[in-house]
Formats: structure tokens, sequence, C-alpha cells
């Protein structure tokens, strides 16, 4: 894609007050390149206390939002509220949303072009799981989510797409360079034929999954990797700083 590589930080469910300063120290320390877009997503009741105390150059994004105007929804968050507390980015998609918790392709399409709505900008999850990528159905799975994202949303400029195998987030299984690469491309593919040649080329298109940074340049040198989605190794500063000057 064409823009600036792109590191995200996911810290889903980590953390607390105390670990989260120390992490914002150690990122606030690092020697970050200026050739990277960096963001992090902590949990939203860390986001004001990591937008008031991040002095390095990270954006911030929110881990989810709700699909529409706020409201009466006890216990979600809108993008109106994100946007407040200085978020820029939403992460919409993710495989622990879509299969611990639930979520349908449709849903997070409603999502995605709400928060599209907001000015957030989205970084689009989509990958399969294990016995799908053994039974074939690797690039149909992945198909099916970009879709539910093109059927909904206006225009692709403001997403990052990230390829996340289920079978390689947490588990230390990283997907090697070229079964990234592989989907990568055919995604890229998919972009050209369902939404337009423009957007297949600029969209930014990153792989998480057991990101480190050991694998990261490897990874990285791979020409459809634009940027990681990281989670575990996100969560140590050094590391994190390691994975974002990666390329
Ligand atoms: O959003 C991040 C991914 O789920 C990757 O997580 O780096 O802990 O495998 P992981």
């Amino acid at each position: 894609g064409t823009g600036k590589f792109f590191v995200g930080g996911n810290w889903k469910c980590n953390g607390t007050k105390d670990s989260i300063a120390k992490l914002v120290g150690d990122l606030n320390g690092a020697k970050l390149e200026d050739d990277v877009e960096i963001i992090v997503a902590p949990p939203f009741v860390y986001i004001s206390q990591v937008k008031d105390t991040l002095t390095a150059p990270i954006q911030i994004s929110a881990q989810n939002s709700w699909s529409g105007k706020g409201g009466a929804f006890t216990g979600e968050i809108s993008a109106e509220q994100l946007k407040d507390t200085g978020c820029e980015w939403v992460i919409l998609g993710h495989s622990e949303r879509r299969h611990v918790i639930g979520e349908t392709n449709e849903f997070i399409g409603k999502k995605a072009a709400y928060a599209l709505s907001q000015n957030l900008k989205v970084i689009a999850c989509v990958g399969e799981k294990l016995e799908e990528r053994e039974a074939g159905k690797t690039f149909n799975v992945c198909f099916e989510q970009l879709k539910a994202f093109a059927d909904a949303v206006p225009s692709w400029d403001n997403i990052v797409i990230a390829y996340e195998p289920v079978w390689a987030i947490g588990t230390g299984k990283v997907a090697t360079p070229l079964q990234a690469q592989e989907v990568h491309a055919v995604i890229r593919g998919w972009m050209g034929k369902n939404v337009s040649s423009e957007a297949a080329k600029a969209v930014r298109i990153i792989y998480g999954g057991s990101v480190n940074g050991a694998n990261c340049e490897e990874l990285a040198k791979k020409e459809d990797i634009d940027g990681f989605l990281v989670g575990g190794a996100s969560l140590k500063g050094p590391e994190f700083a390691t994975i974002c000057n990666s390329v």
C-alpha cells in the first residue's frame, strides 16, 4: 500500500493504571522512526490516562465502538465519545470480538460505517480459523469478511486492513512470511476487483498474529505486508519499539 508503514499495539483487556504508566513511559523514551505510523489501543477505561501522558508520536485507537449514535445502550461506548476522548482510530472485527463475543459480519460492517461517519479511522480485521485454513477456505473466509465491510462503508480511504489468522493469535505460531504475503496479495487482488484499483494500491494491509521483536523484520520485507497489529508483544515498550522500527 501507499502511505507509511503502520504498526498497531492492541493491548486487549490487559493492564492497570501502574502498568500502563510504565508502558507509556517506556514508549515516551523509545526511539521511533519517523517513517512509521503508530497507534496503541488501550482498554477504554485507560484511554484518557494514555492520552494525557503519551508524548511519543503515537495515535490512540479504541478496541471497539458502538454501531450507531450513543443513547440507551448499556455498556457500550460510542464513536462520538471516542473522538471526544482523543481517539483517532478504532479496531473492528477483531477475531476475539467475532469468535469469543459473537459479532457478525453485518454488525461489524455497521460499526465500521458509523465509526467512519464520525471521522474515526478503522482497522478492519479479517482472518480464518485453523479448521478453515485446513479445509482450504482461507481466501473465501477473508473475502466474506471483506465484503461485509465493503457493503457497508462509503470509502476505504480511512481504513487499514489487518489480516490476522486466528490460529496465529496469541499462540506463538506466527504465519511464515510466505503464508502472510500470499493472503495479503490475494486480499489486495480482491480489493482491485471489488472496490477499485486505486483502493487496492493504496490500502495498507497489516499482519497480526504472534508478531514479536524476533520475527518482525522478515515479515516486514514482504511486498504486501504494510505493517503489523501486535498483541502480546505490544505490552512491552522496548519490544514494541523494535517492531515499529522493523522496516
Ligand atoms: O490484535 C492483535 C492480534 O490479535 C495479535 O495478538 O500478537 O498476541 O498474537 P498477538
